[in-house]
Formats: structure tokens, C-alpha cells, sequence
């Protein structure tokens, strides 16, 4: 089978009632992305960093996956299918999919200050004062700004073996993520889904001006004729 890679971002999730980020409305005009997103935030105050994502996680619990997430899903059946998420969430492992990267961390694993390596399942609040059996504060395994990102290589790799690609739902503001795509092979075809994109469509980049549902069974016309 051909290897089709996916990298979506928060707008894959947004018909699922999960805010983006830089949309109007989204969760960075609400929120200083520095005191909640980055590790200088978290050591000056831990409990609102550790409350932001009490919140998301909670928010979570209570959403489901979405017809977007379902196509990627049904896709396995003819491609072998990577999905390179930039979401915490896990709504492309409940809609079904198999093999999923977090490039950004997930909000249902927890993990100890001292060690990034080692995860521990997380589906309650964290609380100042929580310790990891290694006897570190517990922190949410995201990956902050200005952190490592430990799922890097292994994405480009992907990205390089890649007969197909597809970019759901990202305003491709954040590096490395937003830099993925150059490393495709030349030639791959890429399908850019994004109710308002930005890029525009040349050579083998088609945009998809369109929100994720019906913008991925377009996507999904053209690439199986
Ligand atoms: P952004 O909030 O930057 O971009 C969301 C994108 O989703 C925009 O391009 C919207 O046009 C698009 N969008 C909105 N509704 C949509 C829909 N129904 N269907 C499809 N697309 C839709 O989110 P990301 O690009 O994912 O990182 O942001 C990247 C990273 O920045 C996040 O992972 C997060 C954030 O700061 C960290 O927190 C480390």
C-alpha cells in the first residue's frame, strides 16, 4: 500500500467544540501563551499553568471525535496512514486510527518535572503539590515553547517515505511542525485542508479552502479517483 501521511492541527478538532488556537476566539486571546505554554510560565506559576490544561483535559472528556477524524480512519483500508498530529487531544485514537505521533505532547499522559521520558496515564486535574512515583511535581506531558520536540526525526522520516501527504487544520505557525512538509521527496503530492489557508495552491500543493469534514472527502475524491 502507499504511505499517506497526515499532519493535522487544531482545526481538525474544531468540529469536534474544541477552540483552535489563533482564530478569533480561540484560546491564545484568552490566554498569554507565555505564562501557560512554556516552561518559564509554569516555574512562575504553577498552578495557573497546571489549571489551563485542568481545564482542556476536562474539556476533553466530554467532546468525541468528528467526521474529519473518522475519514483518516477509513483511509487505513487503502493507504498505510501515519498521522502526525500537533493536538493533545486523543480524538484520532477514539475515532479509531492506528497510528498516531503527538508532536506536541498529550493531555491524557502526565509526567515528573525530572524526567521527560517516562509518562503516566492522566485523565484527572493535576494539582501543585502531585508527585510523580519518582517523587518530581507532576506536570502535563506537553511540549512547551522553547522544549525540545522529541517525536521530531521520527515525523520527518515519515514525511520523507511519504507517496501522499495531507495538512489538515494548522495555521503552519509553529516550527518544526509548520516546517514538515519541505521534507517530502519532490514531487509528493500535498492536500492542504483549511477553511482559510495559508498557502495557496502551485505545483503539487492543492488547498482545499474548505472546513475538515467536507474539505478531507474532497481530498479523499481527488486522491482516489
Ligand atoms: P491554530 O489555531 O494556529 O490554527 C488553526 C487552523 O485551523 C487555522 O488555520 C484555521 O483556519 C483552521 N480551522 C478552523 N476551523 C477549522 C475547521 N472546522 N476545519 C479545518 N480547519 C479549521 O492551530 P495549530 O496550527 O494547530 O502548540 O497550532 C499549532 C500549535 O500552536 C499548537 O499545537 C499549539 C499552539 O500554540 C502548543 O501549545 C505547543
Amino acid at each position: 500500500m502507499k504511505k499517506l501521511v497526515v499532519l493535522t492541527g487544531a482545526g481538525i478538532s474544531a468540529e469536534s467544540g474544541i477552540s483552535t488556537f489563533r482564530d478569533s476566539g480561540g484560546l491564545w486571546e484568552g490566554h498569554d501563551v507565555n505564562e501557560v505554554a512554556t516552561p518559564e510560565g509554569f516555574a512562575a506559576n504553577p498552578a495557573l499553568v497546571l489549571d489551563f490544561y485542568n481545564q482542556r483535559r476536562r474539556q476533553l472528556l466530554e467532546v468525541q471525535p468528528n467526521e474529519a477524524h473518522r475519514l483518516l480512519v477509513h483511509l487505513e483500508k487503502r493507504f498505510q496512514v501515519v498521522i502526525i498530529t500537533q493536538n493533545v487531544d486523543d480524538l484520532h485514537e477514539r475515532a479509531g486510527s492506528h497510528n498516531v505521533i503527538h508532536l506536541h505532547g498529550e493531555l491524557l499522559k502526565s509526567r515528573g518535572v525530572d524526567n521527560p521520558q517516562v509518562t503516566y496515564p492522566c485523565t484527572g486535574d493535576i494539582k501543585v503539590g502531585d508527585k510523580s512515583p519518582t517523587g518530581a511535581q507532576l506536570r502535563p506531558h506537553i511540549v512547551w515553547f522553547g522544549e525540545e520536540v522529541p517525536m521530531l526525526d521520527q515525523a520527518i522520516e515519515e514525511v520523507y517515505t511519504a507517496d501522499v501527504l495531507m495538512i489538515i487544520g494548522t495555521s503552519l505557525q509553529v516550527y518544526p511542525a509548520a516546517g514538515l512538509m519541505n521534507y517530502r521527496k519532490e514531487g509528493t503530492p500535498v492536500f492542504y485542508i483549511d477553511p482559510n489557508p495559508s498557502l495557496h495552491s502551485r505545483g503539487d500543493l492543492t488547498v482545499i479552502a474548505q472546513k475538515a469534514s467536507t474539505g478531507v472527502a474532497k481530498a479523499i475524491e481527488l486522491i482516489i479517483p
